[in-house]
């Protein structure tokens, strides 16, 4: 039974899902630029870290708070579903790969390490490219009329509630660095009103220089 609502605004996943493609597809470039050098290593290896925290936490909450109800409610194909599961397992495993050779790299810099992670995100991409375009097209339409509101407020607070407090600038930078003016104003909807000031205030100035700084 189907317990859907008047359709869902499910938008803010297409902003989340623009971060992961960024920040992944440039991450190999990253990583081979510090070669050897400890400095570069150490704000590379942050930001890699927070951005395999961020994927992680975005899965995590799909697996505990979407695709059950999903199923549950038999919304959607379970060949699907079942697809949609595998692909998880396998960007997972690449996740967790790179994270535990992660902080080894962060403090040496190790150019074959730094490698090495480079090539297995290198490997990665077309899996997560068609990931995040397949949940887009053929989830999110049913998503928007199969959950209720609280339900899917449920999946933001569990993404926002895994970012330190003392990142969430940052991040609120990446999610909306890509987005038009009217997408902006629709997501800035869901920021309570302090974190919006502070963010027009101070966390974009930081987001833009802490980026660039990494970028190169
Ligand atoms: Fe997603």
């Amino acid at each position: 039974m189907s317990t859907a609502g008047p359709g869902v605004d499910t938008h803010e996943m297409v902003l989340i899902h623009r971060v992961i493609r960024r920040e992944f597809g440039q991450l190999p470039r990253l990583l081979r630029s510090a070669a050897d050098d400890r400095a570069r290593s150490k704000a590379v290896g942050a930001h890699a870290r927070e951005m395999l925290d961020f994927l992680h936490t975005h899965h995590t909450g799909e697996d505990e708070l979407l695709f059950p109800l999903l199923r549950e409610r038999a919304a959607l194909d379970p060949q699907l579903m079942d697809r949609m599961d595998v692909q998880h397992t396998q960007i997972n495993d690449a996740v967790a790969a790179v994270g535990a050779q992660l902080p080894a790299w962060t403090a040496s810099a190790d150019a074959a390490a730094g490698e090495q992670m480079a090539a297995l995100i290198d490997a990665t991409m077309p899996t997560l490219v068609d990931h995040l375009a397949e949940e887009e097209q053929e989830l999110l339409p049913i998503v928007s009329v199969t959950l209720t509101q609280s339900e899917w407020d449920a999946l933001g607070k569990h993404g926002m509630s895994a970012i330190p407090v003392t990142r969430r600038l940052v991040i609120l930078g990446h999610i909306t660095e890509e987005a038009d003016d009217a997408e902006r104003q629709r997501f800035m909807q869901v920021v309570p009103a302090p974190a919006r000031l502070v963010y027009k205030l101070i966390g974009h100035r930081q987001f833009t220089r802490e980026t660039a700084a990494i970028r190169g």
